[in-house]
């Protein structure tokens, strides 16, 4: 059975090519998060990440957190906050998000991730 043999390999690829990838913020995203917004909770980053995917995604793919250093996220934020028409509200949840999954990237994610909750 060739065919079924080939999946795994389409599966793969999918998972790489045909949907963004995203990481999931987890609550050791939200304790970081929380050191430069006070009070920001893993469902504000997840709201990010959902509004990141949904307004952000028309033109090109969504660029990765990690590919962006974390000081350079809000000039970016705020250029392309007017490109994809995101109020200051939804602007500023992107913003934490990116932000934040770039700093966990740049420490190195040294701890075990906790599942993210919802
Ligand atoms: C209307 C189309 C459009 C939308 C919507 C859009 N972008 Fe862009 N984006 C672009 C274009 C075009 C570029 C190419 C560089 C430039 O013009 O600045 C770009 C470039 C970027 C870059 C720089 C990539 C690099 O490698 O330098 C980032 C980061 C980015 N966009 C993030 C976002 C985010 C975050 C959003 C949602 C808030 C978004 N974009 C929505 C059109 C768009």
């Amino acid at each position: 059975m060739l065919s079924l043999r080939l999946i795994p390999l389409a599966v793969l690829f999918c998972v790489g090519a045909c949907r963004p990838t995203l990481p999931a913020a987890t609550t050791a995203d939200a304790d970081r998060a929380a050191q430069t917004w006070p009070g920001t909770t893993v469902a504000d980053l997840e709201h990010g990440r959902q509004i990141y995917l949904e307004r952000c995604s028309s033109c090109h793919q969504p660029v990765a957190p990690a590919k962006v250093a974390p000081a350079n996220w809000p000039g970016h934020i705020a250029e392309m906050k007017t490109r994809a028409h995101l109020s200051e509200e939804q602007a500023q949840l992107v913003k934490r998000y990116v932000v934040t999954m770039s700093r966990a990237h740049a420490e190195g994610r040294a701890a075990p991730q906790p599942q993210a909750s919802r």
